[in-house]
């Protein structure tokens, strides 16, 4: 168990879906296919990959053809992901924790993915993690890392307040060190660059409204417990509350970044 229960994975899957940049995962895709930076096959390595959302994602864009090597901690996720594709899939999955970096099975891949999951990591996970990837040149596709923002409408006074703490919140340790959260996309960049490699990243905002009532109704609740202890508790029920109240109503963006980095040289098999 890692604390991502399928519930929430799958609750959240629409708004990454309507968010994710579509031209980056196109070109994720295309980097996965093209002949010329791999003589291994088709092979993407999900990190932390729960349930499969990013075969997913690049499956919707007509991604049949990939073969996915699925790395996560929790092993329910794992069997999760091979009970729904399992079938049209070949999937092999890997439960490791990945902050063990030199035990990654990333051999042989042409894309490493992920998604949701690098604002969770910390700086040293990342060097190392680029640095594998540069060691064998292979390009890494990291989608939907939380960027700090979030707009609330309606408004309400204590929304900037509640967003710092928020965002000190993010960067806890989530097993891997102090996390990047919001930093995560620009660590990448700057990892990444001087080792050669060309980095494009796009936005990727969930847009929420009144439709999405159930998921902006668990953010609510999940930022204000995580804010509880830096935020009063009398301010912070009222600002829950009027939440709440407008949830069904109202509308919600959070802040994303799409991250494609692709290696200059081309991998070798
Ligand atoms: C926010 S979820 C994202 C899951 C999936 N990529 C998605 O977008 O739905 C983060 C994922 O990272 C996994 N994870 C977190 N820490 C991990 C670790 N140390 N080792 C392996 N997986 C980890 C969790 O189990 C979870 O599946």
């Amino acid at each position: 168990m890692s604390g991502f229960s399928i519930t929430w994975l799958d609750l959240r899957e629409p708004a990454d879906l309507g968010g994710r940049n579509i031209e980056l995962a196109q070109k994720a895709l295309a980097a996965l296919r093209d002949e010329h930076r791999a003589l291994a096959p088709r092979l993407a390595v999900d990190l932390g990959a729960g349930t499969g959302s990013t075969l997913r994602a690049l499956l919707n864009l007509g991604g049949d053809d990939i073969i996915w090597r699925l790395v996560d901690l929790d092993g329910a996720l794992l069997d999760e992901a091979l009970l729904r594709h399992g079938q049209d899939f070949v999937i092999e999955d890997h439960q490791a924790d990945l902050s063990v970096v030199e035990e990654l099975p990333l051999s042989g891949a042409r894309l490493v993915t992920a998604s949701a999951l690098f604002d969770l990591t910390s700086q040293e996970f990342l060097e190392r993690l680029c640095e594998r990837l540069a060691a064998q040149g292979t390009g890494l596709y990291a989608a939907l890392n939380y960027d700090g923002t979030t707009q609330w409408q309606p408004p309400h006074p204590l929304d900037a307040q509640v967003l710092d703490a928020f965002n000190s919140d993010q960067r806890r340790d989530k097993g891997f060190g102090e996390a990047l959260g919001p930093d995560a996309t620009r660590a990448l960049q700057l990892a990444l660059e001087p080792r050669g490699y060309s980095v494009q990243i796009a936005n990727s905002p969930w847009q929420l409204d009144g439709a999405d009532a159930e998921l902006v109704t668990a953010l609510i609740n999940g930022i204000a417990d995580a804010v509880q202890e830096t935020v009063d508790a009398e301010p912070l029920a009222q600002w829950r509350q009027f939440r709440l109240d407008n949830a069904g109503s109202g509308t919600c963006i959070v802040g994303h970044t799409d991250l494609l980095a692709l290696p200059d040289a081309p991998a070798q098999s």
